[in-house]
């Protein structure tokens, strides 16, 4: 199939997404929701699931925001307490969670305040979710390399084997941006707008295709070469990487005065041109139906919530049509809804397929986009958390 066959029939698709079909995929996610908040109480669901259910676990990774930003969107959508409840709880514990900088030296501050203290804000202007998001935006400045001007990734600062950024630091920087904004301070803004300009001029390759990671020359900050982390290989197109890159983009324009980068179309190009004949991805564009591996339900997710922000701001034809194609396909064939037993609102996501990670498994980023894609079509003022 051509790009063109691919989008056309994504179109014939979106006609399938009624507000009733919206509805009914939102009702079994809350649902879902809801069991499993009885069962982890205030502790938090594991990074991914293990035959289609979560660990219970402590708010100690980089993935416990998508926990609590789905308790506030459930709250959101439904209105009842009980969320609430345990999103403020939750919102307790990534405050300890700061005062002891628990598992925090990394990056990926953005996924976790965003979507608790963040997201905690946007719904009750709470003054507790205010002080959060201001303190993890402090962390996450602490990590900005003058040398180089980006935002270190992993590992202990400064360390010359971690000098690099990652693709998916894209969706880090809102943080960095909403606490200029609300504390009027500008080191925040300038140091997301640096990073931001720096990740456009080399993670991005010359063909819209993207690196996973890329390292830079700790002595002078000039760029080095780029490689991968969660990808097949350093050249490939591991497909998550292009999915931060369709979300990231059009999510930190919202914060500039200035047009979407040329390139942003092209970017958005590569990830259809590389979807299978189902339309969910594989988990990097190495493979495709002749040479088949697993499929990540995760990053059509991400791209999906991409495309809904880029439809805002016109960054791509038919953005939100094709979006709504691409939720049709989760929705029917990649939804957990007639499964009882299983925890995640999404079949088939991959983790780490080189670590053995999360394969074939529920995921929390892809539970957590898949959400908030069906709330965006559904309820197109919501104001998003990411
Ligand atoms: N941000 C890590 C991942 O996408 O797996």
């Amino acid at each position: 199939m051509t790009i063109e066959e691919k989008k056309a029939r994504l179109l014939r698709l979106s006609e399938k997404v009624t507000e009733e079909w919206l509805k009914e995929q939102m009702d079994y996610c809350i649902q879902k929701i809801e069991q499993n908040m009885d069962r982890f109480g205030t502790k938090f669901p594991s990074a991914c699931a293990t035959n289609g259910r979560y660990r219970i676990k402590e708010n100690d990774d980089w993935t416990n925001g998508f926990w609590t930003g789905m308790l506030w969107l459930a709250y959101e959508w439904t209105g009842k307490e009980k969320f609430l409840i345990i999103a403020m709880e939750n919102i307790q514990s990534f405050k300890e969670r700061l005062d002891t900088h628990f598992v925090l030296d990394h990056h990926d501050i953005g996924f976790l305040y965003s979507l608790s203290a963040g997201a905690g804000y946007k719904v009750t202007m709470n003054d507790l979710c205010r002080e959060e998001m201001l303190a993890a935006a402090d962390v996450l400045l602490a990590r900005y390399q003058e040398r180089g001007s980006f935002i270190q990734a992993w590992g202990k600062y400064g360390d010359p084997k971690e000098y690099r950024l990652i693709i998916d630091s894209l969706i880090n920087l809102p943080l960095l941006f909403e606490a200029t904004d609300l504390s009027g301070n500008t080191c925040y803004r300038e140091a997301a707008l640096k990073h931001y300009q720096t990740v456009l001029q080399t993670v991005i390759r010359e063909d819209a295709t993207t690196y996973h990671t890329y390292y830079f020359d700790p002595e002078t900050g000039n760029p080095s070469y780029g490689a991968t982390h969660q990808g097949h290989s350093d050249n490939s197109i591991w497909a998550r990487g292009q999915s931060w890159a369709i979300l990231g983009i059009p999510l930190n324009q919202n914060f500039l005065p200035t047009p979407i980068p040329e390139n942003y179309g092209a970017i958005v190009d590569v990830f259809i041109e590389h979807l299978p004949e189902d339309l969910v991805p594989y988990w990097d564009f190495d493979f495709n139906d002749q040479n088949p591996s697993d499929k990540d339900s995760s990053a059509l997710a991400i791209a999906i919530c991409g495309l809904l922000e880029a439809s805002i701001n016109q960054a791509y034809p038919q953005a939100k049509l094709l979006a709504q194609g691409m939720i049709y396909q989760l929705g029917e064939y990649y939804s957990t809804k007639d499964m009882e037993n299983n925890e995640g609102l999404l079949l088939h996501g991959v983790y780490a397929h080189a670590e053995g990670k999360g394969i074939d498994e529920p995921n929390l980023w892809g539970d957590y986009f898949y959400l908030q894609a069906l709330m965006c079509l559904l309820n197109p003022n919501w104001t998003r958390y990411l």
